[in-house]
């Protein structure tokens, strides 16, 4: 069952200095019980497209097209419907967590609350369910630790207590923008594992949205890849790592470092991302492409499949049987 769908969805910005496309024209289906990484550099519309899933964009900006949570379209939907989807469908993990929490406050305090208001329980028992979830996501004394406030956490820890937060109202589709961004590896690897973990655990779809394609591979089923706020790629992770089908897909996998390489620094893409203020006529990715041909300054390459459940976005793309 499809459990999130994106349709044709754009994200424009008005500023001092014209519109920015954020996000042109995007498609996504997200089955049930699904983990899909949502996969590009910085600035190429990862985070815009959540914030428009949860009505959350800033107030220059606006969506377009269509987004499905359930069979719900969620665009234009009123103000209280859509807090009770986000209250108890929907949850997120913001790439910067200190927007998500009141450093001020003790974790006790602020992951109770969500509870006793929108679940209409007892202290007592929302400070157990926090508790238990706590330790579900491995902070360890978290009875004590329950107590504290944000800055008293270490960056890991804090990711796993927003990740426990994000899980109070158990709900059916989890969005974590880059949760390991400022994470050492090790740590990195963990809050992966965990983000695992909870779909087992309590069949939650997840978002994983990330620059970092590294983390993908073993964690992920699907990838959609994006560029200048279009999806160039998508498809299953093993398949598009054995073969990508899309040059900038290849360029990407290209950077990752590898131990079974004898390059193990980090390749980086020649050229410099798209601006988002100038929409191209053709592929937005055509001024960096080493398999660039005339035409891909002139025409916008659509949507094709190669097969069943591959979607590539190029005239020209990389010949490969997975
Ligand atoms: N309020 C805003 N006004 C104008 N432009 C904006 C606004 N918010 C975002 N943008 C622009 O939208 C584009 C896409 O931004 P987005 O936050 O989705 O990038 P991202 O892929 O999440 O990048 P990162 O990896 O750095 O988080 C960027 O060019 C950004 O500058
Ligand atoms: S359409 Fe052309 S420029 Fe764009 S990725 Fe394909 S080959 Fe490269
Ligand atoms: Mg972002």
């Amino acid at each position: 069952m499809t459990l999130l769908r994106v349709r044709d969805l754009s994200v424009t910005f008005e500023t001092g200095d014209g519109t920015v496309n954020a996000v042109n024209g995007v498609d996504l289906a997200i089955g049930a019980g699904q983990s899909v990484a949502v996969v590009g550099e910085s600035g190429s519309g990862k985070s815009q497209i959540m914030f428009a899933i949860m009505g959350l964009l800033a107030r220059n900006g606006a969506a377009a097209g269509s987004v499905t949570f359930d069979g719900t379209e969620l665009l234009g939907l009123d103000e209280g419907a859509l807090n009770r989807i986000r209250s108890s469908q929907i949850a997120m993990i913001f790439q910067n967590p200190m927007t998500a929490l009141n450093p001020y406050m003790r974790i006790s305090h602020q992951m109770t609350e969500v509870l006793t208001l929108h679940k209409g329980m007892s202290r007592r028992a929302a400070l157990a369910e926090a508790i238990g979830l706590l330790d579900a996501m491995e902070v360890p004394e978290a009875a004590t630790r329950i107590g504290m406030y944000p800055h008293e956490f270490s960056g890991g820890m804090l990711q796993r207590v927003l990740i426990a937060m994000a899980l109070l109202c158990r709900p059916r589709l989890l969005i974590a923008d880059e949760p390991t961004t400022a994470l050492d590896a090790t740590v990195r690897g963990q809050i992966m594992r965990l983000l695992a973990d909870v779909r087992a655990r309590f069949g939650t779809t997840v978002i994983l949205v990330t620059h970092d394609v590294g983390i993908v591979a073993g964690h992920c089923d699907e990838m959609v890849v994006l560029y200048g706020g279009r999806v160039m790629e998508s498809g299953p992770v093993a398949r598009i790592f054995a073969a990508p089908h899309h040059p900038y897909t290849r360029s990407l996998l290209d950077a990752v470092p590898r131990l079974d390489r004898d390059d193990e620094r980090l390749r980086s893409i020649p050229g410099d991302p798209l601006g988002t203020n100038l929409l191209p006529a053709g592929c937005p990715f055509a001024a960096r492409c080493p398999r660039v041909e005339e035409r891909c300054h002139r025409e916008r390459p659509a949507s094709e499949r190669p097969a069943p459940d591959r979607v590539v976005a190029c005239h020209r793309p990389l010949e490969g049987v997975a």
